[in-house]
């Protein structure tokens, strides 16, 4: 077998692990498809997570017993239902969004699959929406996924946000190995001092996890220590 039909081989192998995978463990209902639908129809780029990235976060909302969850960068709000669906009755979810067009399409899928009523999107830049959330605080879990740059402030604000215990997760911090190494333009310099500050603070236990649909990009996650 040639290298070439090797790499091949392994690439339709974890093709077909992440299938399986979705199929049994993070269907996707009507309610998440016609959220991906209607971002496509609203011609909004289609960088959501994966479902078994859902599922994901589903999993550590769970592990953190979270009543309030909050997200920073919506799109369509696929990523925010599956965060919603993961609160017990009462939970709160809030989500933050620059861009109104996509807050729009992200209250409409919010409603459609079943959780407008425990979830609210505000609109505005994060940086200037994240100082009147302290009131609010502490969340149980944060997930953050709007622009790279300020990533290093959106994990100070998380900080603020938390209490021990909760649990703090990035999307894209991985990059294909980008993420680690000296960044070599704009786009990578706020994921690449994001890891190095989650993976080195005295306050988190934390990993990077390659777990995308190809494997190349994936979540940064990180647990606040109890003291
Ligand atoms: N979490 C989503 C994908 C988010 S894509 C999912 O997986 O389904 C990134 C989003 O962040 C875009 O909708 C973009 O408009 C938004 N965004 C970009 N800069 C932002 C900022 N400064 N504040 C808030 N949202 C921002
Ligand atoms: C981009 C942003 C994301 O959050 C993502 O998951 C993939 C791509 C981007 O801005 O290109
Ligand atoms: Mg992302």
């Amino acid at each position: 077998m040639s290298e070439l039909t090797a790499l091949q081989e392994q690439a339709k192998i974890r093709h077909e692990i992440e299938a399986a995978i979705t199929a049994m463990f993070a269907p996707e209902d009507e309610g998440l498809r016609s959220a991906l639908a209607e971002a496509k129809r609203a011609g909004l780029p289609q960088i959501a997570i994966s479902p078994i990235q859902g599922k994901f976060l589903q999993l550590l909302a769970a592990m953190c017993n979270a009543q309030k969850i909050l997200e920073i960068g919506a799109l369509a709000g696929y990523s925010g239902i599956w965060l919603a669906r993961a609160l017990p009755a009462g939970g709160r979810f809030i989500t933050l969004e620059v861009n109104p067009e996509h807050a729009n399409v992200v209250r409409k899928s919010f409603a459609r699959a079943g959780v407008g009523d425990r979830s609210e999107v505000r609109v505005g830049k994060a940086l200037d929406l994240l100082p009147q959330l302290e009131s609010e605080a502490p969340f149980d879990l944060v997930f953050i996924d709007a622009d790279k740059l300020p990533y290093p402030q959106y994990l100070d604000w998380a900080l603020r946000l938390t209490r021990p215990g909760s649990i703090i997760v990035a999307d894209n911090c991985i990059r294909s190995g980008k993420a680690f190494r000296q960044p070599e333009d704009e786009g990578m310099v706020g994921i690449v001092e994001f890891n190095r500050r989650i993976a080195s603070d005295p306050r988190l236990v934390s990993l990077a996890l390659a777990m995308d649909d190809d494997y190349t990009d994936g979540f940064a996650i990180a647990v606040v220590k109890h003291s």
